[in-house]
């Protein structure tokens, strides 16, 4: 889908971001595991969380998705417990979702029957051994052994408990071994080198499993059983985070977002966004209950004249997706941005330093990569110009806010990227503007 964006002259108004894709996923997966009716609201209809969906409908669990009078999505699953999922009659696709594929892997590794689980062509380039290692160790079989999809999952029935240090601070794989341990023989300890969301654990929890967390480290203790839940998930503050970047870097913008998830550990960007001088106000906190026991706020971002940050450490995986907006801001703040200790964005939906580089050096942006990140000069004018994502739902994101700030035209040859984790994205761009 071929997307041109011109540039704005003033962004105000409020826009309503759909349900974070982190803890929609979740959502799925603890819903169809779990005994009774889960119910899901303001559930994000991306492509992504509907292939969690098809996986365990494949598995014979009851999942209807409906539209309720507020136009939010609305989930109803009827779960099965955890030993209710069914040998799926085909292979089980993630299409582009990471998370999906890894979270899956977890859970299936402790199934009772064998499965094979594939993505698309984005996604059979990514490293799977960050699961398959630890989910070997606890008793999983994987046959052939492999670091790629497809995986040949052949169902070990049950998995042993392990204490596991992650290599990276991943919530993929903390949350697979998180699933693994639920059919576990004995409790798994996870330790971590440095915090990343958390949205699994406080969903386990929630579901009424049992979990302890200590600093870095998580216990988990294998399930008996888990209930179904009726959860209003929070706004994703990833999705946010762009029209929160393009009311800081179109004058005169401002910019409100309702009922957005502010979990420290997912928040990052509005932390460096503050120190870059962003005005950025959270307002109506609302009660953790409510919130599928996560935090969320009124998020408001106005115009501001911004300078450039130094970003890395324990800071990275806080903000881990936002690094390409991140790096749109950047090129528009004075003085010189370092993003640092973000390698593992070599291994997102694309090689995420080459393409941001690539992509805002396109449109005139002074940006050099590094080994584990990029550097950034600014402020730099940006001309529009023709841009693909490469099956990177971010980067067509990013080149659009882009393109609101850039002289000219911007086209974004495949945005129709931008569905796996924002649909309606680009509706909501035109909408702003009028
Ligand atoms: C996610 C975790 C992060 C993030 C991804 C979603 C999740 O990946 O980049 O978009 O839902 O657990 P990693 O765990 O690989 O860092």
């Amino acid at each position: 889908m071929r997307i041109e964006i011109t540039p704005a002259r003033q962004l105000v108004g409020e826009v309503k971001i759909p349900g974070d894709k982190s803890i929609s996923h979740r959502g799925v997966m603890f819903g169809a595991l779990s005994r009774g009716e889960t119910r899901l609201s303001r559930f994000l209809p991306g492509d992504d969380c509907l292939n969690t969906i098809k996986a365990f409908q494949s598995m014979g669990i009851d999942i209807k998705v409906k539209t309720d009078d507020k136009n939010e999505t609305i989930v109803e699953i009827q779960g099965k417990g955890l030993r209710g999922l069914k040998k799926p009659d085909s292979v089980i696709q993630a299409g582009n979702s990471g998370t999906t594929a890894r979270l899956m892997a977890g859970i299936l590794a402790g199934q009772s029957f064998p499965s094979v689980l594939d993505g698309d062509a984005s996604l059979r380039k990514r490293p799977m051994d960050r699961v398959v290692d630890p989910l070997s160790k606890m008793g999983g079989v994987f046959d052939p052994p492999g670091n790629r999809l497809p995986l040949h999952i052949k169902g070990a029935g049950s998995l042993r408990g392990i204490e596991y240090t992650l290599p990276v601070a991943s919530a993929q794989v903390k949350s697979a071994i998180i699933f693994g341990a639920l059919y576990g023989d004995s409790p798994t300890i996870i330790h971590q080198p440095a915090l990343s969301r958390d949205h699994t654990e406080i969903m386990f929890k929630q579901f009424g499993g049992q979990i302890e967390q200590n600093d870095l480290s998580i216990k988990v203790y294998p399930a008996e059983e888990l209930y179904g839940q009726n959860i209003r998930i929070p706004g994703d503050i990833s999705s946010a985070a762009f029209f929160i970047t393009a009311s800081l870097l179109v004058p005169g913008s401002s910019i409100t977002m309702k009922e957005i998830g502010i979990n420290p550990t997912r928040s990052g960007i509005l932390e460096v966004y503050r120190q870059m001088g962003g005005k950025i106000s959270v307002e109506n906190l609302n009660g953790a209950h409510e919130q599928a026991g996560e935090p969320a706020g009124d998020i408001t971002a106005s115009f501001s004249d911004l300078k450039g940050v130094e970003v890395g450490g324990s800071m990275i995986p806080r903000l881990i997706d936002e690094i390409p907006i991140l790096a749109l801001a950047a090129t528009q703040a004075r003085g010189t941005t370092i993003i640092k200790d973000a390698a593992e964005l070599k291994v997102k939906e694309s090689n995420r330093i080459d393409l941001i580089v690539r992509t805002l050096k396109a449109l005139g942006a002074d940006i050099e990569p590094t080994e584990d990140g990029m550097v950034i000069n600014g402020p730099t004018p940006l001309t529009g110009t023709n841009i693909t994502c490469e099956m990177d739902h971010r980067i067509a994101m990013m080149g659009a806010i882009a393109g609101l700030t850039a002289r000219g035209r911007t086209v974004i040859a495949d945005g129709q990227w931008a569905d796996v984790s924002f649909p309606g994205f680009f509706r909501i761009i035109e909408s702003l503007k009028s």
